[in-house]
């Protein structure tokens, strides 16, 4: 397979490295990433994350895999394998189901390496539309707030709400943004943090409570996230805490903007309500690990609930911006995200 290198992925003399969005921000680290229990680890523990690059990853390897000389057999057990890694982000779902077409092919290592090669060169495109038909959206001057990490680290290219931010900071319209940490595992208070810093975009981290009171006191314009899944009624399952800001904005009257690639449609799916949410442990909630240390607060036998996702209803959207250019609540009611 051809050299390939994007923020978090590279693929070098055969092999697949991924940058370890754990070790981030103390420490920059590629680990290789070259067997699917070595992926699958990695998808697990959130060393690669991001609903993109999760889909992105797991077909490179199956391209590199092939190459290797695995068997078709082989291979199709390597693509079940990784397809259930996690469950809530559909891209995986989706980047899968289109290296199956390719599985089936008579000369199917080549098929592989290119339908993978071609999803990261696609997934680069949809990032600069959506930059593109988001940033459009953003007004001189904006103090957005976003969640979670949705950038060049999520995607192979500029990102999604990251993407859109960075793009309006570079019409000079970003005044600021409101970054929140985002509990559990501190996606923005580590990753996008360390993104918005080395993009030079002025930002303020905040925890995930102080959101409502930065609303009320009308300093936040508008709220950019990204999705792990939309279902066909435009119902979006993103990271845990999403919702909640969602009600908040409409609370608050604040556009609400979804940003993400058309991997990441679910026409399948009726609405929110059937969209698998994954459960994690209990430790992430009791309390925190990474490469700066780890730290229990929780007593030890404290009972948790840690579902990694919420759903925010369709109706608390104001606009999903997609690469092909922003859908308003009118044209999901019609039917823009269903089968057909
Ligand atoms: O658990 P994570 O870190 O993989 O969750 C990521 C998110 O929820 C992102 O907002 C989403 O995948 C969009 S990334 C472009």
């Amino acid at each position: 397979m051809q050299t390939l290198q994007t923020t978090s992925l590279r693929v070098r003399d055969n092999q697949l490295f991924i940058l370890d969005q754990q070790a981030l921000p103390q420490e920059v680290k590629w680990l290789e990433a070259n067997s699917v229990p070595s992926l699958v680890d990695h998808i697990l523990t959130l060393r690669v994350r991001g609903a993109p690059l999760i889909g992105l990853s797991a077909s490179l390897l199956l391209g590199l895999l092939a190459e290797r000389g695995l068997s078709r057999d082989e291979l199709l057990a390597a693509l079940e394998t990784l397809r259930a890694s996690r469950p809530t982000a559909v891209n995986l779902m989706n980047n899968l189901d289109r290296m199956r077409l390719a599985l089936q092919q008579e000369a199917f290592v080549p098929a592989l390496v290119a339908e993978a090669q071609r999803l990261v060169d696609e997934d680069k495109r949809l990032c600069e539309r959506i930059a593109e038909a988001g940033s459009a959206l953003v007004a001189p001057g904006s103090r957005l707030l976003t969640h979670c990490n949705t950038g060049g680290l999520a995607t192979a290219g500029v990102g999604t709400a990251l993407g859109v931010i960075n793009r309006a900071h570079r019409q000079g319209n970003v005044a600021n943004v409101w970054v929140d940490e985002t509990r559990p595992l501190l996606q923005g208070g580590r990753l996008t943090a360390w993104e918005l810093g080395e993009l030079g975009v002025p930002y303020q981290l905040i925890t995930d409570s102080m959101a409502a009171g930065l609303m009320a006191q009308g300093q936040v314009d508008a709220v950019w996230v990204g999705a792990d899944r939309i279902a066909a009624n435009g119902d979006v399952a993103n990271k845990i805490g999403t919702y909640s800001l969602a009600v908040l904005a409409k609370f608050h009257n604040i556009p609400f903007y979804v940003a993400a690639p058309r991997t990441t449609l679910d026409p399948h799916c009726p609405n929110g309500a059937a969209i698998p949410i994954e459960q994690r442990a209990a430790v992430e909630v009791t309390g925190a690990a990474g490469s700066f240390g780890s730290v229990r607060w929780a007593p030890q036998d404290a009972r948790v609930y840690n579902p990694a996702f919420d759903v925010t209803p369709a109706e608390l959207i104001t606009g999903w911006v997609l690469d092909s250019g922003v859908a308003g609540p009118e044209a999901v009611r019609a039917g823009a995200f269903a089968v057909g």
